[in-house]
């Protein structure tokens, strides 16, 4: 089977229209326009990239974008102070704090002195208790990207034997509870993890999120599969020149699409989703505090 190529870049490309259609409603008719926050602490490259984005993905959709560039050293204090100033902010919606965070920071504190309301990463612990019990919370980004995509491409989920490879609360774990509130048999596949191969040989829909480039061989794949690849990995491509890098995802795509029914491509699936989702979220968060 040579698989179809699900396309998160097109994907998104609808789900940003829609946004700014209803985007375009909220200002006609309610005079709101929706706004999100993004903080990032320090000078992380990859973090920094992924900010430069969400802003600029967020003034196309005609929402209004507020970045906080703060130093890495900021103290825990400070960080607080301006979270707290954001939650209470009537023209902020959506705030994101980008992870990782430097060092000295907690992450769980500052994840969670975020409003729950405005916490469109849904990171937050009540939405993850509220996913968790399958009631109406910010769903995760990426994992909510990834989900959008298994909808569309096959109508039901229902039923289906669902393997999540990594288990971070990012990713793996919101992403096992999403399949599972849809109907699906899920496994949370990891590190320790006995026979991966004969684990993920059994799913109907492989979701690869562990950061390790092209660990997942296309023998590992069940005929007819659905593949979601998570991953973003930087790899040195000295055959397109010297220093040039290329990206590749956490499953090997040649072999996988050589047996899967349909494939996430890196770049161009997953990463486009989790963007235009986070604009999503924040309309939702914007909707729903005004009623
Ligand atoms: N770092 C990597 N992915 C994410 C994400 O989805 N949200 C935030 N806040 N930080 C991240």
């Amino acid at each position: 089977m040579t698989a179809q190529i699900i396309d998160g870049k097109a994907f998104a490309a609808t789900v940003r229209e829609k946004v700014a259609g209803h985007v375009q409603r909220l200002k006609a008719d309610h005079d709101i326009t929706p706004g999100l926050a993004v903080v990032l602490v320090g000078e992380d490259p990859a973090s920094q990239v992924y900010v430069r984005s969400k802003g600029k993905q967020t003034v196309e959709v005609g929402m209004k974008s507020v970045e906080h560039k703060l130093d890495a050293g900021t103290s825990e204090a400070d960080l607080l102070k301006l979270i707290d100033d954001l939650n209470n902010d009537p023209e902020i919606h959506g705030i994101l704090v980008q992870l990782p965070l430097p060092g000295h920071l907690d992450e769980d504190l500052v994840i969670n002195s975020i409003s729950p309301a405005k916490d469109v990463d849904g990171f937050h612990i009540s939405n993850v208790g509220l996913l968790g019990t399958g009631q109406k919370s910010m769903v995760p980004c990426t994992p909510l990207g990834c989900l959008m995509m298994l909808r569309d491409h096959h109508g039901s989920i229902s039923g289906m034997d669902a393997v999540v490879i990594g288990r971070s609360n990012i990713v793996g774990k919101p992403m096992a509870q999403l399949l599972l509130n849809d109907s699906c048999t899920v496994t949370i596949a990891h590190s320790r993890t006995k026979d991966l191969a004969d684990v993920v040989r059994r799913a109907d829909i492989v979701v690869a999120a562990v950061g390790r480039p092209e660990m997942v061989p296309g023998d590992w794949i069940k005929e007819g599969a659905t593949v979601i690849d998570v991953g973003i990995n930087r790899l040195d491509a000295p055959e397109k020149g010297e220093g040039k890098t290329k990206l590749v995802g956490d499953v090997h795509f040649e072999s996988c699409a050589a047996r899967a029914g349909a494939i996430t491509p890196v770049p161009g699936g997953v990463g486009p989703m989790t963007i235009a989702c986070l604009l999503a979220n924040t309309v939702t968060a914007c909707c729903r505090a005004n009623g």
